[in-house]
This record gives C-alpha cells, sequence and structure tokens, in this order.
C-alpha cells in the first residue's frame, strides 16, 4: 500500500560525524577558528612552492629590456591611457592566434611595470602589432584615425607630433626600473640619454643601441628627423611590440606546452 515510508534505521558512523559537526556548527567563534585553520593549510600548499621554485617564468630567447626610446613611449601609451581600449595579451585560442599572432607568453611582459594586458578591448590587441603597419602609417593613424580607417572611433592624438619628448630625467626611469627588478645595467643607465636620441635620428651611429638593445627598430619616426617628439617615441614602443621572441624558432618548455 502506498504511504507508508520505509523507517530510515540511523546510520552509527554519519550520526557522530554530523554530531561532532554540530558542535562547529552551534559555536561560530570555533566555526570561524577553524575555517582559519582550514584556509590556512590551503593558502600555504598553494604559495609556499613558490619560494623554492627556480623561476616561475619560462625564460625565452630573445627578451630584453626596453630601449629609452621605447620606455617613453611606453610612458606616454600608459599616460594617454591607450590601455583602456587596447589590451596587449593574445589567449591561446585559435580565433585571436590566427587574427594577431602566436599567443602571448607570460615572458614577454616580464619586463612589464605595470604589465598592459586587459581584458577590455574597444579597439584590437596590440600585443604584436609591431611591425604590421610602417611608421607613415602609425603616424597617419595617431593623427587622424578615420583617415586611414574611416569606420574607426580612436580618437586623434595629433598633439604627440607637435609635443617635444621630455629627456632630461630618461636615465631616471631606467633606474626606477631597475629597483623593480629590470636588469639595466650601469653601461646602459650611463648611455640612457645618448642611447634615446640615437634612436630616433636617422643619421646616427646605432651600433651601441644593436649591441645593448638588439632588434631596436632604429630611425626617424615621426617624419621630421630634425625633432625628437612624443609621437618618435610612442611609435618606436608600437614598432617593437611583440616582436622580440623569433616564434619561427621558438619551442615551449616540456612542462609548459
Ligand atoms: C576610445 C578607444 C581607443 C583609444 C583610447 C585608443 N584607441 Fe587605438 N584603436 C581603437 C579602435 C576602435 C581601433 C580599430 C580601428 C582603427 O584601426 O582605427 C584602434 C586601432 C589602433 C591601432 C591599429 C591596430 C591594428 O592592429 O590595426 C593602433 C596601433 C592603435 N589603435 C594604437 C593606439 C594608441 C597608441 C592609443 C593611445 C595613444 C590608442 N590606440 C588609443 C580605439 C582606441
Amino acid at each position: 500500500m502506498a504511504g507508508a515510508l520505509p523507517e530510515v534505521k540511523a546510520d552509527p558512523v554519519a550520526k557522530g560525524v554530523l554530531g561532532k559537526h554540530a558542535i562547529l556548527e552551534k559555536n561560530a567563534t570555533l566555526l570561524l577558528a577553524a575555517s582559519l585553520v582550514v584556509v590556512s593549510i590551503g593558502g600555504i600548499v598553494e604559495i609556499a612552492p613558490l619560494f623554492y621554485l627556480e623561476n616561475t617564468i619560462e625564460e625565452v630567447e630573445g627578451m630584453r629590456p626596453y630601449s629609452p626610446l621605447e620606455l617613453a613611449g611606453r610612458n606616454i601609451y600608459i599616460r594617454e591611457g591607450c590601455y583602456v581600449c587596447h589590451s596587449q595579451m593574445i589567449r591561446p585560442f585559435r580565433d585571436e592566434v590566427e587574427r594577431y599572432g602566436h599567443y602571448s607568453l607570460a615572458a614577454e611582459s616580464m619586463y612589464d611595470h605595470p604589465f598592459q594586458w586587459g581584458s577590455k578591448r574597444t579597439g584590437p590587441d596590440l600585443a604584436r602589432v609591431g611591425g604590421r603597419y610602417s611608421n607613415e602609417w602609425q603616424v597617419q593613424h595617431l593623427i587622424d584615425p578615420q583617415s586611414v580607417v574611416p569606420e574607426s572611433i580612436m580618437p586623434s592624438y595629433e598633439f604627440l607630433i607637435n609635443t617635444d619628448l621630455e629627456i632630461e630625467n630618461v636615465s631616471g626611469h631606467l633606474i626606477a626600473n631597475r629597483r623593480v627588478g629590470v636588469p639595466y645595467t650601469d653601461e646602459m643607465i650611463d648611455n640612457a640619454r645618448a642611447d634615446l636620441e640615437a634612436q630616433a635620428d636617422p643619421d646616427a651611429d646605432w651600433s651601441g643601441i644593436e649591441e645593448r638593445y638588439p632588434k631596436a627598430v632604429t630611425g626617424d619616426f615621426d617624419g621630421n628627423p630634425d625633432r625628437l617628439t612624443e609621437m618618435d617615441a610612442l611609435v618606436a614602443y608600437l614598432q617593437m611590440l611583440g616582436t622580440l621572441v623569433d616564434f619561427s624558432v621558438y619551442q615551449p618548455e616540456e612542462n609548459f606546452r
């Protein structure tokens, strides 16, 4: 006959565990203390190994600190809030890799203080925009984005071409980055100002820059070789983004595949 439910026999083991748990559940202070113990164990298990691993970022051939001119350009990029519309992190998904190139490696932003990853993309990701367009295109696009991409909603940054680049404190920027772990050498710091001026000067001797900052793009950037402007620095920065690691020979380490 329907209706009568079978009698449930109390499981003595379950009853014992629940009984002890009830003590915790009924005592807020004890519950709090016990939760702290459990959370701390979890935290230690996650954090402690990081102190013993020699390196949590895979070392990658080709990475080097920014040249003084690129660093100055990067400061302008941050000052102007380009990151509000642009990310610099290609995620390992097929659509992103097909559009932007090889997914970003952690090592590629190891010298970024602060990093520019981001997830807000009003405009495209810029992690590998270096070398994709000519200097002339970059300058024209920054002066008047709609003149090269008619449907663009990017604002104009025309004033950069009329603003002299501040170069007095360039070695200070390198020193500040060295304090947070970027391996700038004394030689790089001593030559910072000369390197910055030489990189954007088409008539300069670039041997020092090429030695200190391999793959640095040299020459005039803003179309006016006689004047060193913020446009020179920003375009020098854009032109090196994502170009340092040679992905035709790059092999991920076994553990990172
Ligand atoms: C209001 C949002 C916005 C801001 C701020 C912005 N951009 Fe853009 N950017 C866009 C959009 C949208 C596009 C795509 C259309 C185009 O190419 O103009 C774009 C395109 C670009 C491209 C071409 C990328 C490609 O792969 O075709 C570059 C380079 C670029 N922006 C650099 C910058 C820099 C440097 C700054 C800061 C000085 C900046 N943007 C600020 C919205 C923005």
